[in-house]
């Protein structure tokens, strides 16, 4: 595929970065996913607005307009002839002669971007989406500015092992007993007809998928709510979810091997799943 590298189109391939680059040797950079529905950017806003509280949260400022990174964007869906698909943007704070901590006076930070394949999510859902996945449950070993969309995600790569070494398919990250997000995508959960997801905090990223159900529950009279979800609450649960901008709304179905509701995917998620397909395109 054709990828993007400071500022040039070329193969995926061909698209090296130093060695000395920041983002390789500390971690030192941030990013954003944005899924492209029908050639289109979906909630683009949304999602750059967080790219520049991602950029302010680790001081590196970029004079990029939305414009500048529509364009970079609109590229890769054209040049790969894309029309569901997913564009992963990450900017790092560069590379020098030397690999010091300290913050460069003056940075060049290095800007990537690369478009993958969605699949094609279908109006009714398929047999394995009404299946849902397995979790687990695990103490959160991240950092304490999980609203930052940062590189670094080597706890979060452990974390999600640990699931598939358990033969689960994802993690449940918990802090001091109240369950925050999972590894890539935010927690929400279903009880007595009502939408319980965490408030935004230092410990989850705010979400553009869990923004946008939020709003989707209340523009059809659904109830949410924000607050906190204790770890035992969750088998309480009559429909739990994890949503992100590639998986959208992914029911769970199983919790440390304990089945939850009739152990496929709810009522409310169904009807949420309609809003979401309709609002796609
Ligand atoms: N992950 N929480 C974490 C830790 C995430 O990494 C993500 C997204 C989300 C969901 O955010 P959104 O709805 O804006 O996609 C929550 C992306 C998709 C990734 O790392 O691939």
């Amino acid at each position: 595929s054709i990828a993007y590298l400071n500022g040039q189109l070329l193969p995926i391939e061909e698209a090296k970065v130093p060695a000395l680059d920041r983002g390789f040797l500390f971690g030192d950079g941030v990013y954003e996913v944005i899924p492209v529905y029908a050639g289109r950017l979906f909630r683009f806003k949304q999602h750059i607005a967080r790219l520049e509280n991602s950029l302010q949260g680790i001081r590196l400022p970029m004079e990029q307009t939305l414009q500048d990174w529509a364009n970079i964007c609109h590229q890769l869906i054209e040049q790969n002839s894309l029309n569901n698909a997913s564009i992963y943007l990450q900017i790092t704070r560069g590379a020098y002669p030397e690999r010091n901590h300290d913050f460069p006076a003056n940075p060049s930070p290095t800007i990537f971007a690369m478009i993958t394949a969605l699949p094609e999510v279908q109006a009714v859902p398929s047999d394995r989406d009404l299946q849902g996945i397995s979790v687990i449950t695990a103490e959160d070993i991240r950092w304490q500015r999980c609203d930052i969309k940062a590189i670094t995600l080597l706890a979060n790569c452990m974390l999600k092992q640990q699931a598939l070494e358990c033969g689960a398919n994802d993690t449940i990250l918990v802090r001091g007993g109240v369950a925050f997000e999972a590894t890539s995508s935010n927690l929400f959960i279903v009880r007595d007809g009502v939408i319980i997801t965490p408030p935004l905090s230092e410990h989850l990223l705010p979400g553009i998928t869990r923004d946008f159900l939020l709003w989707l529950a209340e523009q059809h009279g659904i109830l949410t709510e924000q607050r906190l979800i204790p770890e035992h609450e969750l088998l309480q649960a009559d429909e739990i979810w994890l949503t992100s901008s590639t998986k959208e709304i992914r029911p769970v179905t199983r919790l440390n091997d304990v089945t939850i509701g009739n152990g496929t995917a709810g009522p409310v998620w169904r009807q949420m799943y309609d809003h979401y397909q309709q609002l796609k395109v």
